[in-house]
């Protein structure tokens, strides 16, 4: 008899379920809840100090992993497949799906640290993937189960980095994939990556949350497999970063990770990932995970102010397009995270994402602006004092600044911002503004001109 590699457990009753017997909408049909997926070695599992001889071996599992970077096998040359060890969720692998996502860079960002006054600071890039989004680690998690249990048809709503992951990847298995997106309300890069990979793509003429409300209630009317983040083997591929991490920092614990929140099912895929890491000896303690939510966008940041820690959904409006939802799928698996962990919520007004965008352009590494309301958020953070100098922070920068470059254009044009909304920047930040802006500056070609441009141009120009 066959012994399952994993099973499926809700996060609200706790029934365990195996994996094929999940319905259509990865919800628990008797309390609606979303499930993990749950190994051996899940903490939740429960399993007993007794049991730890079963578990993988800690030194043997660092030793492997670290030998599969010098293999040719795709597989192997994935920065998810090669810590497939943590997530055995394909009963085939010739069905593994893989574009050779992760391996993304941990970047330095030494002016950023330096302006929030901190002695380092470190941003994990996932928008260094194959569609330039963190959508692609857990993309190929679960399309690959798509592929294994030989479905035809998959299906997501998305604010557009999803939709893009989720259109090259089931182009890459054969697989046919429709697109849910709100009309108008996403960057044109993410809209033409899903036309350019051959999805299906439908503009409803409504919101994210819109979207979602109508492909759940398709699924179960059409053989289409879900690649919502409800799905739960996404968040598989998606805790892979938290091991990235580590190795990137040879086993050194950081103190705090700061995620972006939007549908909010990162935050609680990397919390997952420590957390399995310090359930199997890997690491030590488990750092401190923060979520940063735009203000316009924010119902994890209104429940974590509110005494009662009632969720009440939003009409989300923020120009960071990426998390512009208010009726997160995953909020309690996040809140989850942040009261297990002992991170905060905070929340950034658009004018704090607009400058902390440019502050990570200008290290030369880019982001695009849902990114950004990570170091917005961290700003406050150190402010508040719940970040102190010395600390290790990372920032999970989650898109490629291609994705969004309409958003930096008019940013640099000083077209972004409405003129009350620049009245309200202290003169203290409208002087960072003027220092990062960089507005393209139309010529006659002619050197004396241009010549003259120089010059006065390094008269002005102040480093940053
Ligand atoms: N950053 C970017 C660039 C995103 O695209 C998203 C979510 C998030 C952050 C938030 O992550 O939802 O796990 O809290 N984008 C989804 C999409 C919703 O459809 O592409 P989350």
């Amino acid at each position: 008899m066959k012994v399952a590699t994993h099973h499926l457990r809700c996060t609200e009753c706790g029934a365990v379920i195996t994996g094929s017997a999940v319905n259509s909408i990865f919800r628990c049909p008797d309390c609606n809840g979303l499930y993990d997926v749950i190994y051996p070695w899940s903490p939740a599992t429960g399993s007993s100090e007794a049991n730890n001889h079963n578990l993988p071996n800690a030194s043997a599992l660092r030793w492997l992993w670290q030998e599969r970077r010098t293999s040719t096998l795709p597989i192997d040359q994935s920065g998810v497949w090669r810590f497939r060890d943590l997530f055995p969720i394909v009963e085939d692998p010739a069905n593994i799906v893989t574009l050779r996502e992760g391996n993304t860079p941990l970047y330095d960002l030494p002016r950023c640290a330096k302006a929030v006054g901190l002695d380092s600071l470190l941003a994990k890039h996932q928008g260094m993937n194959p569609t330039g989004s963190f959508k692609d680690t857990g993309m190929t998690a679960a399309l690959s189960v798509a592929a294994d249990r030989k479905f035809e048809w998959v299906a997501c709503a998305s604010t557009g980095n999803t939709s893009a992951a989720m259109a090259a990847y089931a182009a890459r298995a054969g697989l046919r994939s429709i697109v849910f997106i709100p009309e108008g309300k996403i960057a044109w890069g993410k809209l033409s990556q899903s036309m350019d990979y051959g999805a299906l793509t439908i503009q409803l003429k409504t919101d994210f949350d819109g979207c979602v409300r109508i492909l759940t209630d398709l699924v179960t009317r059409f053989p289409i497999y879900l690649l919502n983040s409800v799905n739960p083997y996404r968040l598989e591929g998606q805790k892979t970063p938290a091991f990235e991490i580590l190795e990137q920092l040879e086993w050194q614990v950081p103190d705090h990770i700061v995620v972006p929140g939007g549908n909010l099912a990162n935050s609680s895929a990397l919390g997952k990932g420590f957390m399995e890491m310090h359930r199997l000896g890997l690491i030590s303690r488990i750092p401190k995970i923060s979520i940063i939510q735009a203000e316009g966008a924010n119902p994890l940041y209104r429940w974590y102010m509110d005494s009662n820690r009632i969720m009440r959904p939003v009409t989300a409006d923020t120009r960071a397009t990426a998390i512009r939802i208010g009726n997160p799928a995953s909020w309690r698996k996040a809140a989850n995270v942040i009261d297990k962990l002992g991170g905060w919520c905070e929340q950034v007004s658009e004018q704090e994402i607009a400058l902390a965008k440019a502050q990570i352009g200008a290290e030369g590494v880019g982001c695009e602006p849902a990114s950004a309301v990570t170091f917005a958020g961290l700003k406050k953070l150190v402010a508040l004092g719940k970040v102190t100098r010395e600390e290790r922070v990372v920032l999970i920068l989650t898109g490629h600044t291609l994705k969004d470059s309409q958003y930096t254009i008019d940013y640099h044009r000083g077209e972004l911002l409405t003129e009350a909304e620049n009245a309200q920047i202290s003169a203290e930040d409208q002087a960072l503004h003027a220092a990062l802006r960089k507005p393209p500056i139309v010529l006659e070609p002619d050197s004396d001109v241009v010549l003259h441009a120089l010059e006065s141009h390094m008269k002005l120009a102040q480093p940053v």
